[in-house]
């Protein structure tokens, strides 16, 4: 066992080269906005990924974010670079931040629910192996509380040099990253209380400071920023479960679902963000980090405390049950053999991102049914979307992917509409109506079409939490203004 040279201490205050493990969508845009506000730091993104890290090296980025690409081409060659030689980066670096993946245990104690966090610890042992002096180590990856321990524990055992772990979990949101990455809400960063991790804290609060006012640094304990992270991720999904409980009790009773919410989001003690129901949540993070905090109340013996997180998974995976069944039931119970448009496959809009994402439940549930779905996202590729429905042998037939929002709904019995794409509220709906078979429905599974003008043109139109048929002054006000106008997009132009 080797020990940790307690009299040569790192020096904590002059950071001039990053080496940030793990290029995603965590650790890539991170690692270009801090190049771009560190001109004087080296900042060198690593992946195991040989493939990845050449698309990073190229024109043809991994996956979009907005206004990334014009970061990265500012920054990369100059201050930023994109490598798979992890121990030259490692040698180099005073700092190495640490963005690796960390799903859900597949097998074994704690699957589905607890993280594996072999790539953090293969991170840790590479670091040990190729670091020949002292080094901070910042964990932005999300884990359960005490993973810190692990990160420590084997560089104590393989690595003789002082070494420091600290937490800085990543709160920014795919699709508005590179904004949250220049202009965060908050940066929490946590330590342990040691003189050599409150240098380390103030060494990385330095960097931060170049850019983010100091009163959005929050220093904390090592436990407190790993637990916040998890804990903000389980508010968000708790808020939206929340809302879509009362979506259904809004379609059983007239109620419409947008008029409460806005009704409970002006109490300044709720607000009035992430109360929009919708068909359920996704992404890479709110169900892995809620399973991966019910496991950790578990391990930690408290049963009611993580029975009441998993019925915020219950209720999603009810809303995406309760949408497909919507549908089903609407289009006289069956949609065999009829072709259903599916707008939208991404988790949400403004990013190519399908892990996770609801409108791949949906669209199993009607496959299930033999639907014939005709899927168009404007940034999801045909490849990521037939892998993202693990289509089930005889499946292929029942599933074309097409690059035009019209087009997938030409012929169709219904849309449905699974991701809050903008550019789907400004399309010609009088045109799409008249090239589809009758009833048309349209599913809109996000609330973001005018439900009444689109009334006013003939469809059938489903949303969440809304009343089948609406307030009469509402639906008449619409109609009047559709024939005024002339076009739902003309009426969405004068800003209705
Ligand atoms: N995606 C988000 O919006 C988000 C937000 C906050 C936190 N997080 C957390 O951040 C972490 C990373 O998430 P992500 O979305 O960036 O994942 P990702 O899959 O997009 O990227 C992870 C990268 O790590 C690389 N990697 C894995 N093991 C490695 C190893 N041993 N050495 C080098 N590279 C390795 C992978 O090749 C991949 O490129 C996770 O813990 C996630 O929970 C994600």
């Amino acid at each position: 066992r080797c020990r940790a040279d307690k009299r040569v201490q790192p020096d904590m205050g002059a950071v001039k080269n990053v080496c940030v493990v793990g290029a995603g969508h965590v650790g890539a845009p991170h690692a270009a906005v801090l190049a771009q506000k560190c001109p004087d730091i080296k900042v060198t993104v690593c992946d195991h990924d040989e493939r990845k890290v050449a698309q990073w090296n190229s024109s043809l980025l991994p996956f979009y974010e907005p206004s990334m690409q014009e970061v990265i081409e500012d920054v990369r060659g100059v201050n930023l670079f994109f490598s798979t030689d992890f121990a030259s980066a490692i040698k180099a670096a005073d700092m190495i931040m640490v963005s690796v993946s960390t799903p859900l245990k597949t097998e074994g104690t704690g699957a589905g629910y607890a993280p594996n966090l072999m790539c953090v610890e293969r991170v840790a042992r590479l670091i040990a192996e190729s670091a020949d002096g002292p080094k901070i180590i910042v964990e932005r990856s999300t884990v359960p509380v005490k993973s810190a321990d692990i990160i420590k524990r084997v560089l104590r055992f393989n690595n003789a040099h002082p070494m420091v772990v600290l937490s800085n979990p990543e709160f920014a949101r795919q699709g508005s990253a590179m904004i949250d990455q220049s202009s965060p809400e908050r940066i929490m960063v946590g330590g342990e209380d040691s003189a050599e991790a409150k240098a380390a804290t103030a060494a990385l609060v330095e960097i931060y400071a170049r850019w983010v006012p100091r009163e959005r640094i929050i220093t904390s304990g090592l436990w407190s920023a790993e637990l916040s992270k998890l804990t903000a991720n389980a508010f968000l999904a708790q808020r939206i479960s929340s809302i879509n409980a009362i979506s259904a009790l809004c379609e059983r009773t007239g109620a419409d679902v947008d008029e409460v919410s806005f009704a409970v989001g002006v109490d300044s003690r709720i607000g009035r963000k992430y109360l929009t129901a919708s068909v359920g949540f996704g992404g890479a993070c709110y169900e892995t980090h809620i399973r991966n905090l019910i496991y950790l109340c578990r391990s930690f013996r408290l049963p009611q405390v993580a029975d009441y997180w998993q019925h915020v998974l219950t209720l999603n995976d009810y809303q995406k049950r309760r949408f497909a069944s919507t549908v089903v039931a609407s289009m006289f119970n069956t949609v065999s053999g009829k072709k259903l448009a599916v707008w939208g496959v991404a988790y949400k809009k403004n990013t190519d991102d399908t892990r996770d994402s609801p409108a791949f439940d949906v669209c199993k549930a009607l496959l299930n049914e033999r639907a014939q779905l005709c899927i168009y996202d404007p940034r999801v590729s045909s490849e990521a979307t037939a892998l993202g429905l693990c289509l089930a042998d005889g499946q292929e037939t029942l599933v074309e992917c097409v690059s035009d929002a019209y087009d997938a709904a030409a012929g169709a019995h219904a849309i449905l509409v699974l991701t809050e794409w903008d550019e789907f509220a400004r399309l010609d709906f009088f045109r799409i109506f008249s090239q589809m078979e009758k009833p048309a429905f349209v599913f809109d599974g996000r609330n973001m079409l005018d439900h009444a003008a689109l009334r006013a043109i003939g469809f059938n139109v489903i949303g969440i939490g809304k009343p089948v048929t609406p307030s009469p002054t509402v639906a008449k006000k619409k109609i009047d203004a559709v024939s005024a106008v002339g076009s739902l997009s003309q009426l969405h132009s004068l800003g209705d």
